[in-house]
């Protein structure tokens, strides 16, 4: 039976690949909506662009909602340095005619588990943690039904990205990764230190492109372009691929590797504000709340989306 989510998202590129191979895989994925928030760009464009990346897949029967315009209690830090202006730079899709959904992203988040069986529906995180957290606050009783939120987020060994101690998702909204970290239901954690391991290399590149798709082709234009600011900044032979660890973990979890532990955001300070502070060596007792993903099978990683993107349009 394929697992039901709803996909969280700030569209971006990465999460575009991410949401595609969810739409790619029907037989281990049933996409029950895909929830726009404020991240990488303003609210509007990344729902805009989730627009564009549902009718890129051909898969235009998914609803797609707006959630949360900013985050709880900070103002909004875009990545317009990382993604471009459209926060989907690089390829070249039309303007969608498909709409956004009536009704606000976290209602539909609540009504949606509201109505499922217990433990039935994983929610996948791409981006800050804002709606996530607004329906767990705003209906405590769906915590419940939620089998697992399996998130992209923070890190331990590899620390930051957008500060020094900090991964971006998390620096975002720490109040709200704090609420979600704190809710009691089970996480699996896909940190800087997996998604470092995960590099678009010039030959993985190409054979998106010659998959001879259009979803090939514009997910060669995605990589192509967000990787140019990652290689500077890194010099690796190959940008870090983030959010796409989420849905590939939902699809085959036997790539990654990881163990049980606490992570807990760090929402005071100014200097390391937004760190996910994770007790990797059990050193605590505090509660075991986060399965924290440190490492994964790369070429499995990359075959997996290859074979995947093969079959969308
Ligand atoms: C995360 O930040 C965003 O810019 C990416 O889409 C990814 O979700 C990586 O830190
Ligand atoms: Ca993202």
């Amino acid at each position: 039976m394929p697992e039901n989510i709803i996909i969280d998202t700030d569209p971006g590129q990465d999460d575009a690949v991410a949401i595609l191979l969810a739409l790619a895989s029907p037989g281990d994925i049933n996409v029950l909506g895909i929830v726009a928030v404020a991240g990488n760009v303003s609210l509007g464009q990344n729902a805009k662009n989730a627009l564009k990346v549902v009718e890129l897949s051909g898969r235009t029967d998914i609803p797609v909602f707006a959630g949360c315009a900013r985050p709880l209690r900070r103002p909004l830090v875009t990545a317009e340095h990382v993604h471009g202006q459209t926060g989907l730079d690089g390829p070249d899709l039309p303007e969608p005619q498909k709409r956004i959904e009536d009704g606000h992203g976290v209602d539909f988040i609540v009504d949606t588990l509201r109505r499922e069986p217990e433990g039935s529906v994983s929610l996948c995180a791409l981006g800050p943690l804002t709606n996530i957290a607004m329906a767990l606050i705003k209906a405590p009783e769906i915590a419940k039904k939620i089998k697992q939120i399996v998130l992209m987020g923070g890190a331990y060994f590899e620390v930051g990205n957008i500060t020094p101690t900090a991964e971006f998702n998390i620096y975002v909204d720490p109040e709200a990764a704090d609420v979600v970290f704190s809710s009691g239901v089970p996480i699996i954690m896909m940190p800087l230190d997996v998604t470092h391991q995960m590099l678009s290399t010039h030959k993985r590149i190409e054979a998106f492109e010659a998959l001879g798709n259009r979803t090939g082709a514009a997910v060669a234009a995605m990589l192509g372009f967000s990787e140019r600011f990652d290689l500077e900044k890194y010099g690796w032979n190959g940008a870090p691929l983030h959010d796409p660890c989420v849905t590939a973990y939902l699809i085959a979890p036997e790539i990654f590797e990881g163990r049980q532990c606490n992570v807990t955001i760090e929402t005071a300070s100014e200097l390391t504000r937004g760190m996910s502070v994770t007790d990797y060596w059990h050193v605590t007792d505090r509660p075991k709340n986060t399965f924290f993903v440190r490492s994964g099978d790369s070429d499995a990683f990359y075959a997996l989306l290859t074979e995947r993107l093969a079959r969308l349009p």
